[in-house]
């Protein structure tokens, strides 16, 4: 579990299933994305849920319902997934969650926790659509910088044919080294 100011990020569970389903069958919030299902059903919510914690409580999960601390109700999701020497981040909130820098304050806390365990990973990477000003304001707070647009093999649930690519180092640089 992570904790910021006004954020709880901790593994999902069952009595998440109706917040994701109503907000990912919300299209201000579907059409930003591509990995989610649209339509969203029950079922994907916990095919997500399995998929989110492979190692059950075990390990840290791959991705992290984010809610809101007070009522510990589930906002969005935010993912960090590793691949060998990279990581994707992932992220998206219900839509009365936006526009109050919610993602990057839980966006800023998942790449601290990140760079404490996963030694590994040297660098984060996110896609964005290009018309995704919003996403690419969180990502430019948290220290990532763009750096290619890419063509995309499949157009985006948008119709785009395009995607920003967005990374940073996840570990900070210790004074003296290169
Ligand atoms: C993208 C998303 C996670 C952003 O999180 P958020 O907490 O709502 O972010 P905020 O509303 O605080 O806005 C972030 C920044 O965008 C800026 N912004 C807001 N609307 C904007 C707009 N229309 N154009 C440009 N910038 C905008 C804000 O001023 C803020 O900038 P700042 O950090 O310099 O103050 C959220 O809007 C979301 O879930 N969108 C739908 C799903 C999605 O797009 N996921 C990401 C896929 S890559």
């Amino acid at each position: 579990m992570i904790e910021t100011v006004r954020l709880r990020l901790r593994r999902g569970t069952a009595a998440d299933i109706p917040d994701l389903v109503a907000a990912l069958n919300d299209w201000d919030v579907a059409q930003w994305l591509a990995r989610p299902p649209f339509p969203y059903s029950a079922d994907d919510a916990r095919a997500f849920l399995r998929w989110s914690q492979p190692d059950g409580e075990l390990a840290p999960p791959r991705a992290y319902v984010v809610t809101c601390r007070a009522t510990d109700r589930a906002l969005g999701v935010a993912s960090l997934e590793p691949e060998g020497d990279r990581a994707e981040l992932g992220y998206w909130l219900t839509p009365a969650a936006q526009g109050h820098g919610f993602m990057g304050e839980a966006a800023a806390a998942l790449l601290r926790a990140g760079s404490d365990r996963l030694p590994d990973v040297r660098t984060v990477y996110a896609t964005t659509d290009p018309e995704n000003r919003r996403s690419q304001a969180v990502l430019l707070r948290c220290g990532f910088r763009k750096v290619a647009e890419e063509a995309r093999k499949q157009p985006t649930r948008r119709g785009g044919s395009v995607v920003f690519r967005f990374e940073r180092e996840l570990h900070a640089q210790r004074p003296g080294q290169p």
